[in-house]
């Protein structure tokens, strides 16, 4: 996946289709880390999560691992130099993070950039590196199982896969099971709210003590 042409772009892009509706999902359950003392966040985007994070979190250090230069430099520009950021422009496929160094995660709109088998491989690796009892934030689209909100939310993902492969040459073509590979991965989910016919959804996971 390349951003970069498109990252200027993404906000307005994302408030056309959606309204401010991602915007909530985003921000739904950020204030879950307000005790949290090192984050990791995971293609952050263009900053507008990282600059609540920072208000809500504010003995936090952030570390943010994001691979679109373009997006790193809207970031930085939104939240100014904070010594409590970190940024590094590297993918998240090919990075290792210390065990149990964070404990707290952030991925929004994220995990769906992968296959199933690289999303599990990275979300086994994201938490090995979490502190037991620690706090995964995920927000993402999601498609549920029957009825009408099935083929909403079919229709929408596979129309969002096809403009990412073209704007972005995203090689992903469908969701990974991201509420299996969390669970495989030893985490429980704690919340759930879900908006646009459970098209989207924000959780909240911790990481088992005993695994
Ligand atoms: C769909 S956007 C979501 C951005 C933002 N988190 C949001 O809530 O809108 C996915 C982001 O993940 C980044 N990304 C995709 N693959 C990545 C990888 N392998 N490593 C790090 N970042 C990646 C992209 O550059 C992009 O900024």
């Amino acid at each position: 996946m390349n951003i970069d042409r498109f990252a200027p772009w993404y906000r307005w892009v994302e408030y056309a289709a959606f309204g401010h509706a991602l915007e909530a999902r985003r921000f739904a359950f950020l204030d879950r880390l307000a005790n949290a003392r090192r984050i990791l966040v995971l293609g952050e985007g263009d900053g507008r999560a990282l600059e609540k994070l920072l208000l809500l979190a504010p003995n936090a250090l952030v570390d943010v691992q994001e691979l679109s230069e373009r997006m790193i430099s809207l970031a930085r520009r939104r939240v100014g130099d904070s010594h409590r950021v970190s940024f590094r422009q590297a993918d998240a496929l090919t990075s290792k993070w210390p065990d149990s160094q964070y404990d707290g995660v952030v991925t929004l709109f994220f995990l769906d950039c992968f296959s199933e088998s690289e999303a599990r491989e990275l979300v086994g690796r994201i938490a090995r590196a979490m502190v037991p009892g620690s706090i995964w934030l995920v927000s993402d689209f999601a498609v549920p199982p029957r009825g009408w909100r099935c083929w909403h939310a079919k229709a929408w993902t596979w129309s969002m896969y096809r403009f990412f492969n073209i704007a972005t040459a995203l090689k992903t073509r469908s969701l990974p099971p991201i509420e299996k590979l969390l669970t495989e991965a030893g985490l429980r989910r704690l919340e759930l709210e879900e908006a646009r016919g459970g098209l989207i959804r924000s959780e909240v996971w911790i990481k088992q003590s005993i695994m």
